[in-house]
C-alpha cells in the first residue's frame, strides 16, 4: 500500500499527493495531515542527511503515525533503522490538577467526538494493522506505562533521530523525556504534541528543560488552516527543524525539476549547495575560478555572468528562498530570466530557470 507517495529516498520525488495517500492512515491516527506530512518529510530528511538513529513514538495510540514512519523506513529499505511504538493502549493515567483547570474540565466530557474511549487501543489491531500495510517488519511494539517500560528499553533503544512525544499529561512527557531526551541524537528532533493543548504537558517540558538546564531552543510549529500554534519542536543542533524541512523540501524541489547529472547555477547560496544538490553539479553565481564570487555590482554585469555560465554547461539558474531578495535587487536580471527563459519552478522555496532560449 502507497502510503506516502513522497517518500521514495534518497531522491524524493515531488510532493505528489500526499493527503490523499495519508488518507489510508486517518482511522488510525488523532493527527491531521499537516503534522502527518511534516512528520514524513522528517523521517524522510533524517534519512537523506543522515541523521542517526531510531524513531520512538511515546504515545502510539492506533499507530497510525508510527505506521507512516515506518512506510518512509520501508520505502528506503532502511533496514537498519526502527519505529519503537510506546504506549499501555489502555488510555494514559489520570489527569492530576497540574494539567491545568481547562483540561480537568474537558476531561470530564467522555461525549465528544476528541474522547476516543479515553484513548484505549486494541494491541491486536495495531499489529494487524501494521501486517496489513506491509511496516511490521519496521516496527517494535512495546506495550506498558512509559515508567515502566522506558528505563527498561532505554538502552536497547541506542541512539534516536526522532522523538514524538504525544502522552497528553505531566508525569508521562516527563517520563519521556528523563528517560529519552539524551539519547536523541546531534541534529535529532523531539516533537512534543501536546505543548500548546496542555499546561502540563508545558510546564513538564519547562521543567525538563530548567532543571538539567538544557539551553536548545524550543521551536513551534504553527499549522493550517488558522494559523494555530500546534506543536514544539526542539532540534537538537545549531539549525532549526524548519531549516532542516526547508533544505530537506528544496533538495526535492531541485530533484523534480533538474535532471541528474545537470549543471546548474545557484545564486548566492554555495553555504548549503552540498546539501540541496544531489546528484547535479552546482556552479555558483556569481563564479570565478569555480569559487563564489560574490553578488555582482549591478544587473548588467549579472546578466554577462549568466551567459557565461550558461556557455559553460549550466543549463538552468536556480535561487532559493534567502536569495530571493536578489528578485527585487537586480530588478534588470530578474525581467531578463522571465522575458528570456522558461521558469520550471515557482514556489516559496525555489524558483527555477531553464536556460534555454
Ligand atoms: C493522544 S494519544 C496519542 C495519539 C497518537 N499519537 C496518534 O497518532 O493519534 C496519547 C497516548 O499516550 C498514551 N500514554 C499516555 N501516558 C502514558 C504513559 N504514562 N504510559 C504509556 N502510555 C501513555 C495513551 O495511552 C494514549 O494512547
Amino acid at each position: 500500500m502507497d502510503l506516502l507517495k513522497t517518500a521514495d529516498a534518497p531522491e524524493l520525488t515531488g510532493a505528489g499527493d500526499p493527503a490523499s495517500t495519508i488518507a489510508g492512515l486517518m482511522p488510525f491516527t488523532m493527527h491531521g495531515g499537516g503534522p502527518l506530512i511534516d512528520l514524513a518529510h522528517m523521517v524522510c530528511a533524517a534519512l537523506t542527511f543522515d541523521i542517526p538513529g531510531d524513531m520512538v513514538d511515546c504515545g502510539a495510540w492506533r499507530g497510525g503515525a508510527s505506521f507512516l514512519m515506518a512506510d518512509v523506513l520501508r520505502r528506503a529499505d532502511a533496514t537498519d533503522r526502527r519505529v519503537w511504538l510506546f504506549d499501555t493502549f489502555e488510555g494514559p493515567p489520570a489527569p492530576r490538577p497540574v494539567e491545568g483547570p481547562a483540561t480537568l474540565v474537558s476531561t470530564q466530557n467522555t461525549d465528544t467526538p476528541g474522547y476516543y474511549d479515553n484513548s484505549r487501543a486494541s494491541l491486536d489491531d495495531v499489529r494487524r494493522t501494521a501486517a496489513r500495510l506491509g511496516v511490521a517488519a519496521h516496527i517494535r511494539i512495546v506495550k506498558g506505562w512509559y515508567e515502566q517500560t522506558l528505563p527498561l528499553y532505554r538502552e536497547r533503544l541506542g541512539p534516536i533521530a526522532i522523538l514524538r512525544i504525544d502522552g497528553d499529561w505531566y508525569s508521562s512527557v516527563r517520563c519521556c523525556l528523563e528517560n529519552l531526551f539524551d539519547q536523541v541524537v546531534e541534529g535529532g528532533l523531539v516533537i512534543i504534541h501536546d505543548y500548546y493543548a496542555y499546561d502540563g504537558c508545558r510546564l513538564a517540558v519547562h521543567d525538563f528543560l530548567s532543571e538539567h538546564h538544557v539551553a536548545y531552543p524550543l521551536e513551534s510549529v504553527i499549522g493550517p488552516p488558522a494559523d494555530q500554534l500546534e506543536r514544539a519542536v526542539i532540534r537538537k543542533g545549531k539549525s532549526t527543524w524548519k531549516w532542516l524541512q526547508q533544505l530537506y523540501l528544496t533538495r526535492q524541489d531541485i530533484a523534480a525539476v533538474i535532471p541528474s547529472g545537470a549543471t546548474f547555477a545557484l545564486v548566492d547560496q554555495q553555504w548549503f549547495s552540498d546539501q540541496v544538490v544531489g546528484e547535479r553539479r552546482a556552479i555558483p553565481f556569481l563564479e570565478r575560478n569555480g569559487q563564489d564570487w560574490g553578488s555582482p555590482p549591478d544587473d548588467e554585469t549579472a546578466i554577462r555572468e549568466l551567459d557565461r555560465l550558461q556557455q559553460a554547461g549550466a543549463s538552468f539558474l536556480a535561487i532559493a528562498w534567502p536569495a530571493f531578495w536578489w528578485l527585487d535587487y537586480y530588478a534588470g536580471l530578474h525581467r531578463h530570466l522571465r522575458s528570456t527563459f522558461r521558469c520550471v519552478l515557482e514556489n516559496d522555496r525555489l524558483i527555477v530557470f531553464e536556460l534555454q532560449r
